[in-house]
């Protein structure tokens, strides 16, 4: 389940799965990323919530309902600001603004889209001090490695998959650097510790988690993905693999089952 899987011509899916993993759960089998999960994936508010209640620094977000109360709000941001689909993904509807006329004239435009909830966020603009941000990749709730997603190039749309990469045959200027790399030094960063306490609370087996470092020190987390993507350049260059560790995770879960059936059918040929 993607959270912009409505761009793709697949408007019900959010619901679909819904009641999917809700009729799974309810008869007992065990779900990866369960029914609890779809609700944080498709709404950037719950990821706010879960974020601030566990003590993160988040940005200062104001969730507006519909549009008609957009311009107003935005009274209460300092220029630049920033807005997001509740229901977003890929970048979605995330567009920075330098001034409030900006922003109004917008607003009326043509080109105003709205969340597919109509629920739209304003949120500060976080200045990152070196351009680029972090995406924390987690399987089975533990750290797997960290994602450095260079910024400088100004765009929103950060989708890590090979298949994002378009225009593919367009020859890359000869300075560009690879927006996505392994981020060195930090498999001991205090971050990953307090993230991992936060998937375990709210049930998230496999997660991207991104955070960006701001020109007054602060580190600010902004994004939890819980379907996550794992970019080819990253797992050339690391020593863990993203895929492998779900293979792993999976057979593993898969291991208990069958050991639990065995003993089950053991129990009923040779009962106690
Ligand atoms: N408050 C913010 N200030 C500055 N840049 C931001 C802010 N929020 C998001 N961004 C940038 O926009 C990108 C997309 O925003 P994000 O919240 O991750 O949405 P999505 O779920 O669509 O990926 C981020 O990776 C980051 O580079
Ligand atoms: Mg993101």
């Amino acid at each position: 389940m993607s959270a912009s899987s409505h761009t793709r011509g697949h408007e019900h899916s959010k619901d679909y799965a819904r009641a999917l993993l809700s009729w799974l759960e309810s008869s007992g089998t065990r779900v990866v990323n369960g029914r609890s999960v779809i609700d944080l994936e498709v709404s950037k508010v719950e990821q706010h919530r879960a974020l601030a209640k566990a003590g993160f620094d988040v940005p200062r977000t104001a969730a507006v309902f519909g549009r008609s109360d957009l311009k107003q709000k935005a009274r209460e941001f300092e220029a630049p600001f920033i807005t997001k689909h509740n229901q977003g993904g890929k970048g979605l509807g995330v567009r920075r603004f330098d001034s409030h006329a900006e922003f109004d004239s917008h607003v009326d435009s043509p080109l105003f889209e709205e969340s597919p909830d109509g629920i739209t966020l304003i949120q500060e603009y976080l200045a990152a001090a070196e351009p680029f941000v972090t995406r924390v990749e987690f399987v089975g709730g533990r750290y797997v490695y960290a994602v450095r997603v260079d910024i400088s190039g100004g765009s929103f749309e950060l989708c890590p998959a090979d298949v994002c990469a378009v225009d593919l045959d367009a020859a890359p200027p000869a300075t560009a650097t690879p927006p996505f790399s392994l981020r060195p030094g930090f498999d001991n960063d205090p971050l990953i510790a307090r993230y991992e306490r936060l998937l375990a609370a709210t049930g998230v087996e496999i997660a991207g988690i991104e955070f960006i470092e701001t020109t007054d020190g602060r580190r600010v987390t902004y994004d939890i993905n819980t379907n996550t993507n794992y970019n080819p350049d990253v797992e050339a260059a690391s020593a863990v693999s993203g895929p492998r560790e779900i293979a792993r995770f999976l057979g593993a879960l898969l291991d208990e089952q069958n050991a639990a059936e065995l003993r089950s059918t053991r129990l009923q040929a040779y009962p106690a």
